[in-house]
């Protein structure tokens, strides 16, 4: 007969392997990002947020290597790593744009010290704030576009009702002088030159009221056809051959048609335009899953996103100039008003998106808009 063994306490060997692979997954699932390394310079703990922030890839071997050598693309972080040695006063809520990713970190370091105050480690605790800083940077926009907003108003209150006049007037003087083609001429052209700066008034204006949201379910395809429209009647189309990939099985956008209309328009007719009349054009559409940034909204969670892209293989845009495209009156068009791209930018922030720029060397401009598919956003001004 063989007895059962009465069950023993785990050895004191197996609780502290229990206890330390515990730690272990502690300091890995933090939410925030860790970084330790030792007094001889090999790194201690570094976890996924970390790995994320910086843009590494975990490998085994990095847990005891030199932190110079795992941190050789970030050197930014390698260098206040290094400087956490020999500091006195370690900084404490200070911030960090790191160069490889673009992301901002704010972060604290600390020493490790032994029972008697020898210094046997630094560690490094930061946060991801690129989101933060994202929503502060649409927050200036807003403040900006506020002032701009009340002069615009101003101006166009003053002009408004003298280029009504000058147009009213012009016409009165054409019908006098009727059989004077001279004058007819003249008379004609200042009523188009009137009709254009009173367009640019109503665009102005346009642009600068605030966007208040008529949010509903929107189809993707539906939109996209009505913007080929749209862009169709303000620049003819020629030769250039548009193609379309907008799945009808996209879910759909919780957003406003009309901006979203307004939105694919302007991108669509500015690539018609670079085109000047051949070449060709895509629109595309896909759903991808997107990590939100750890400290944004939905930290932590996959937020269900369409990519929309428009892409031409026109001349593209020059490198110095690539910065600008987005600033309202910026244009490089004798007849452009530089409000087309302003205008989808604002809408794209109204709809807690984002759009991106890419230049390529033989694929002309590719624009590309991120929208999330159910947006949390009323109004934008
Ligand atoms: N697809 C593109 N290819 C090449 N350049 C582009 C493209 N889209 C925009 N641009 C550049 O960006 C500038 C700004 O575009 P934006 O749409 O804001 O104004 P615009 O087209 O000049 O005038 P508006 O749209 O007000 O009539 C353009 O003048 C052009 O230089
Ligand atoms: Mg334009």
């Amino acid at each position: 007969m063989t007895a059962t063994r009465p069950r023993k306490r785990p050895a004191a060997s197996d609780r502290r392997a229990a206890t330390e692979s515990f730690y272990r997954d502690l300091v890995w699932n933090l939410q925030n990002g860790l970084l330790a390394v030792t007094r001889d310079g090999r790194i201690a703990v570094m976890n996924e947020v970390a790995y994320r922030t910086f843009g590494l890839q975990p490998t085994p071997d990095d847990i005891g290597r030199h932190f110079s050598d795992v941190l050789r693309d970030i050197p930014d972080v390698a260098r206040i790593v290094a400087g956490g040695f020999e500091m006195s006063h370690l900084p404490n809520r200070a911030e960090l744009r790191l160069k490889r990713t673009g992301k901002v970190i704010g972060y604290t370091m600390s020493q490790v010290k032994d029972p008697q105050g020898h210094v046997t480690g630094v560690t490094l605790f930061f946060k991801d704030l690129t989101r933060v800083e994202q929503l502060e940077e649409r927050e200036r926009l807003r403040d900006r576009l506020a002032a701009l907003g009340e002069m615009a108003a101003a101006i166009a209150h003053e002009v408004k009702n003298p280029l009504a006049g000058i147009e009213v007037m012009a016409g009165l003087l054409k019908r006098q002088l009727s059989d004077n083609e001279d004058a007819q001429s003249i008379l004609k052209d200042i009523i188009k030159e009137a009709k254009m700066a009173n367009s640019i008034v109503i665009e102005v204006l346009d642009f600068v009221r605030p966007i208040r949201l008529q949010v509903e379910p929107v189809a993707l395809p539906d939109v996209v056809r009505d913007a080929i429209t749209t862009a169709d009647s303000q620049v003819p189309r020629r030769g250039i051959k548009l193609s379309v990939d907008v799945p009808e099985s996209l879910p759909p956008i919780e957003g406003d048609k009309h901006q979203l209309r307004q939105l694919f328009a302007n991108l669509l007719a500015n690539a018609f335009e670079a085109l000047g009349g051949e070449g060709s054009v895509r629109i595309s559409a896909t759903q991808r899953a997107v990590e939100e940034d750890v400290g944004g909204p939905a930290e932590g969670k996959s937020v269900a996103m369409l990519e929309i892209e428009v892409v031409d293989n026109g001349p593209g845009i020059p490198p110095d100039l690539i910065d600008r495209v987005f600033s309202p009156f910026f244009t490089t068009k004798p007849q452009g008003t530089g409000l087309g791209l302003a205008i989808v930018r604002k809408i794209v922030d109204a709809h807690d998106g984002r759009i991106d720029v890419t230049v390529g060397p033989d694929t002309g401009t590719r624009f590309v808009v991120t929208v999330p598919v159910n947006g949390n956003y009323k109004l934008f001004g």
